[in-house]
């Protein structure tokens, strides 16, 4: 037999810890519908991913959709959800986009590879922030580029500005910057002037300003989107306000310059997107009143988990203005692998570690998911606070800022 051979790329690549973090779950929850299991289930704080359903109305059109032909549609997607999706940005956003330029991706994670892919070349420099969301440094490094970071932190409210990209070691212009608003896991928001300073720090290097606006629809207020800049890329995505994470559905708005590559690239990498999500989605894009409410119950999910935190002593947690997550450091318990192990196994809260999304620091943090409903978020903020109250603090915390 011929022993297989693993590229040195496959080898190098780190898992996604979220992912690992929810099969642990998954198999806690195995074993807590088990007859003679008296454990208490699971509180599902480690996945983005709602616990609303998605719309009523995308899954009338994708049961509809079954009767007629889905074959493959074009490689850059429906051309009826492509005009949507313009029109969706004309009524969120103010901005007009040409349908032309929007293309349906197999979710924001495809969008991602297509992205990098059109825009870098192997070596090219891309500058993405720490803590940010690990995927895409992950691909870029698949795709052979170098990823330089720009670590934010409490100073910048988490937030990316051209002082923190200054300090980042660059050499000279990147191809790309790849920068999240709402961000994962900090929850942190750009505004109109943040995103216009960071273009214009793009402008002046010959670098493309990628915005992930997958968190958008989130927050309780109607954000800025950089679809303002004909010269960037927006990554978007039918996995978190649509509340249609399986469905494999996202979409880019890129310039008319990438359009023809980013088709090719598409057509040979995915042939096209799923056609009944694209069905699904453009009925859920005339949701948006029930949509919109979900975001409340975000916020309010966040600041429940937020005061218990708090009122334990814990200080460093990041603003969580939009995307549904709880970013916070908890180096004083010790480090947040360990301590994510022990919450799931000891008190049924699974929540993940920091490390993937901040190699520094990140063995101090923990990312809470507050996509689930309020019952759950206030089972799980009423153990992690009895935890706390016995909890011995760790002093390794201190040293290892
Ligand atoms: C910031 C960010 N971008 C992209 C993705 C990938 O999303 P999708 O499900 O659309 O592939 C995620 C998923 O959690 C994310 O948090």
């Amino acid at each position: 037999m011929t022993p297989t051979r693993v590229s040195e790329r496959a080898a190098a690549i780190p898992a996604f810890e979220v992912m690992d973090t929810v099969r642990a779950a998954r198999e806690r929850d195995e074993t807590v519908r088990t007859a003679e299991s008296s454990l208490p289930e699971t509180c599902h704080l480690e996945v983005g991913q709602p616990a609303a359903g998605p719309p009523a109305v995308a899954l009338r059109a994708a049961q509809a959709a079954m009767a007629a032909p889905h074959g493959y549609t074009d490689s850059l997607g429906m051309p009826e959800l492509r005009s949507r999706i313009a029109e969706f940005h004309r009524e969120r956003h103010g901005t007009e986009v040409d349908p032309e330029r929007v293309v349906i991706t197999s979710g924001a994670s495809a969008g991602c590879v297509l992205a990098l892919a059109a825009l870098a070349d192997p070596g090219d420099a891309v500058v993405v922030t720490e803590p940010g969301y690990p995927c895409y440094a992950n691909t870029a490094r698949v795709l052979g580029l170098e990823v330089v970071t720009a670590r934010v932190d409490s100073s910048t409210g988490y937030r990316l500005t051209p002082d923190v990209l200054d300090a980042a070691p660059l050499d000279a212009g990147p191809a790309a910057l790849v920068v999240a608003s709402p961000a994962n896991p900090t929850g942190s928001v750009l505004t109109r002037s943040d995103l216009a300073d960071l273009h214009r720090w793009c402008e002046d290097r010959g670098t493309t300003m990628v915005v992930d606006e997958i968190y958008h629809g989130t927050s309780s207020e109607r954000l800025p989107s950089a679809t303002g800049f004909p010269d960037a890329v927006v990554m978007q995505s039918f996995s978190k306000y649509f509340c249609m994470t399986g469905w494999r559905l996202g979409w880019m708005v890129v310039p008319e310059q990438l359009v023809r590559p980013v088709e090719r690239l598409s057509q040979n990498l995915y042939l096209a997107p799923p056609t009944l999500s694209q069905w699904g989605a453009l009925a859920a894009l005339g949701a948006t009143r029930e949509l919109d409410e979900l975001a409340t119950s975000y916020r309010s999910n966040a600041k429940i988990l937020e005061d218990v935190l708090r009122s334990h002593g814990v200080v460093d947690i990041a603003p969580a203005e939009g995307a549904f997550y709880v970013w916070a450091d908890l180096g004083e318990f010790g480090d947040s692998t360990e301590l994510c192990s022990r919450w799931l196994r000891d008190i049924g809260v699974a929540a993940t570690p920091g490390h993937d999304f901040d190699g520094h620091r990140g063995h101090r943090f923990v990312r809470f998911s507050v996509a689930g409903d309020a019952e759950m978020i206030n089972e799980a903020a009423a153990r992690l606070g009895r935890w706390f109250t016995t909890a011995p603090r760790d002093p390794f915390g201190s040293e290892q800022q």
